[in-house]
């Protein structure tokens, strides 16, 4: 009886998902529907027992999984006594920048016990982002995978995916995470590190109490699976490889890419990454292969120099139920194709390898012409202790971030909102479009002395349909680093990059106009620069910040408006009733 009942609901499960054309609204467009309830739930990991946020009690967060052209709508309840926000990483969301997400700039937050509903539709992206809470640190556990299934066929072969694997990495502390953030708020110091990476939630068995706490993936030998991996680590770069096994590349951040086969891959946060793995591999006798994933170290400052690991175990007829989740015996032998954690030169081989696919089906809508060259330095900053506090940064001064000597302060209202409403608020349309001053960013003795910044919330606005290059340039301040920098509402084009100072003469000469990788997350290179170029066709206002955590709340950030065109189509949309106020 239970079985008849159990496939019936597969069956209905397969129609529902074989119809994915079926209208339900008046204009033929597919509504989908979604709860999420932010809740607390008690979670135990390495050793530790504690409250933790998330959505519907689960952690990771639920999968959210969509086809291209539907309308998506999330109920988001905020049952705790905290404000929060989710922000649809990556979603494009042309028009409706009132459901992006992220606190004081395109919304105030959910506070508790109420309710908002995030309502946009998905055009013209397919592929693996994420979604993730955009209010204090909270996203260190409210995260997800957010899957947009192509309405064509894969352009990459083998067509036949014996399964689609969501992969993601994120960061435990055995601490409370809100205590974190305060505790460097208060110091203006480095925030503690975590104490263990995760896979899709498990530490893996080099932690301590985690054996139990293992991702252990069963697949079939001669098969090929596509592996959806998505870093939501708060504060990390990850390198990431499975031994003996070779990753071949196909799409990044929901943009397929021309296929390229590696050892391995580097993942920023914030930054999703599909590749086919094929499982070709004889195995041994307990079937199993490590997969492992470790940090890109660029700074000089205390990091969660941790591995987590899980497995890949190749089915036997032999294989029974309860053998199938533990992991084997220790010891573990890391992948010897895991990049070394300071790996600079895997990094940029690796970035360098990355190609839009740029088909007939899918161009490669790179801005060969610009309008407009905007160059920021992305520095971090120390500013002295005020008297009779205690401060913890370097040298016992508190640590900032900015963007051209500008640290990014959030009104107490959304700018989005402030912008539309015509409001009189905290932020200017005057962000620099040069650094202040010049200097040699990228000299080799790292900058300690008068590092300086200042404060406000000064936004770049272009005129709709500005094609604009924005040079991110990395600075010697304390240390280079290498920073994901982040652009809300916008892929961009990764036309060029390089070590030292750009050279305004000399690099554009040398960039790709043709095929350059489309994301909407670049990895600017530690002690160097990356241009990006987009179309600014969404009007609204936009979020760019490091998507390293401690970075972002210390001001490397900024606003960037786009007014909206002449068009009615080009014209951002009336904010929905339900918005929350401030
Ligand atoms: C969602 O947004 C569309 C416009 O994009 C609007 O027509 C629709 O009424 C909205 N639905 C809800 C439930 O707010
Ligand atoms: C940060 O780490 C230190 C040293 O391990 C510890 O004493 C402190 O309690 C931690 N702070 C928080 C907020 O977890
Ligand atoms: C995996 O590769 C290592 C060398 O990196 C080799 O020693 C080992 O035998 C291989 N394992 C299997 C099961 O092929
Ligand atoms: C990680 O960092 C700690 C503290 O800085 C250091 O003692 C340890 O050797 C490092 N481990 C690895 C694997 O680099
Ligand atoms: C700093 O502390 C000293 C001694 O407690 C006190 O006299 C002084 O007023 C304080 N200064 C400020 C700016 O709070
Ligand atoms: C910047 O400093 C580096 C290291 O000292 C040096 O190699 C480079 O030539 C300098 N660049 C400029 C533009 O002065
Ligand atoms: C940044 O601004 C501060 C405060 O005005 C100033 O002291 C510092 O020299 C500036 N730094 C740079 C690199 O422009
Ligand atoms: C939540 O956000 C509102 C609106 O910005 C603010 O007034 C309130 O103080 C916040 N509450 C908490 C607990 O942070």
């Amino acid at each position: 009886m239970e079985s008849l009942f159990y496939q019936l609901i597969v069956l209905v499960a397969i129609l529902a998902f074989a119809l994915p054309e079926a209208p339900s609204s008046a204009s033929g467009t597919v509504i989908k529907h979604f709860h999420f309830n932010v809740e607390w739930k008690t979670v135990t990991r390495v050793c530790h027992t504690k409250p933790v946020l998330t959505v519907n009690g689960k952690y990771p967060g639920p999968t959210i999984a969509v086809h291209e052209g539907d309308n998506v709508q999330v109920i988001v309840t905020n049952k705790i006594a905290r404000n929060t926000t989710i922000h649809w990483h990556g979603v494009r969301q042309l028009r409706t920048g009132w459901a992006d997400g992220p606190a004081y700039i395109t919304q105030c937050p959910i506070g508790g016990g109420k309710t908002y509903t995030y309502n946009f539709t998905v055009v013209d992206q397919r592929g693996t982002l994420w979604w993730h809470a955009h209010f204090s640190w909270q996203r260190a556990s409210v995260y997800g995978a957010f899957i947009i299934y192509p309405r064509m066929p894969f352009p990459f072969s083998p067509p036949l995916i014996q399964a689609q694997i969501p992969i993601i990495f994120g960061e435990w502390w055995n601490g409370d995470i809100e205590a974190v953030e305060n505790e460097m708020t208060l110091y203006g110091g480095g925030p503690n590190s975590s104490d263990a990476y995760t896979i899709n939630g498990l530490p893996g068995p080099l932690y301590p109490c985690s054996i139990k706490d293992t991702f252990i993936q069963t697949i079939e030998r001669g098969k090929t699976y596509l592996l959806r991996i998505i870093n939501a680590a708060l504060n990390d770069e990850l390198f990431f490889a499975i031994a003996n096994h070779t990753l071949t590349v196909v799409e990044i951040d929901a943009v397929y890419t021309k296929p390229f086969t590696t050892s391995s891959i580097l993942i920023t946060p914030g930054q999703t990454t599909n590749v086919l793995l094929t499982a070709d591999q004889i195995p041994d006798s307990n079937g199993m292969f490590v997969m492992a994933a470790r940090p890109y170290l660029t700074s000089v400052f205390p990091f969660d120099n941790s591995t987590t690991i899980g497995f890949l175990k190749y089915k036997t007829t032999t294989t029974s139920r309860s053998q199938t989740n533990k992991p084997p015996m220790p010891p573990y032998t890391l992948p010897s194709n895991l990049p070394e954690m300071k790996d600079t030169l895997f990094a940029t081989q690796f970035l360098n390898n990355l190609r839009s696919l740029g088909s007939k089906d899918y161009p490669c809508r790179v801005p060969k012409k610009i309008d407009k060259r905007v160059i920021t330095t992305i520095s971090l900053n120390l500013q002295d202790c005020p008297l009779n506090q205690t401060c913890k940064g370097y040298s016992n001064k508190r640590f900032y971030a900015s963007m051209n000597n500008q640290s990014f302060i959030r009104p107490s209202v959304s700018i989005l909102e402030s912008h539309y409403r015509n409001l009189k608020s905290e932020f200017t349309s005057d962000f620099p479009e040069m650094p202040p001053n010049t200097f040699n960013y990228t000299g080799v003795n790292p900058v300690t002395e008068n590092m300086n910044t200042e404060f406000g919330t000064k936004v770049l606005e272009v005129p709709f349909g500005t094609r604009l290059e924005i040079v991110l340039q990395d600075t010697n301040f304390l240390n280079p680093e290498n920073h994901p920098i982040h652009v809300h509402g916008h892929n961009f084009f990764i036309v060029g990059s390089g070590f030292g100072n750009f050279d305004a003469e000399k690099d554009p000469k040398g960039y790709n106009v043709v095929d350059p990788p489309e994301r909407n997350t670049v990895a600017v290179p530690m002690g160097g620069w990356a241009a990006i170029r987009l179309y600014a066709d969404n009007p609204g206002v936009w979020f760019v910040h490091c998507h390293l955590e401690e970075h972002t709340s210390w001001g490397l950030a900024m606003g960037f408006i786009v007014k909206s065109g002449k068009e009615a189509s080009q014209s951002l949309l009336p904010p929905p009733s339900d918005l929350p106020p401030c």
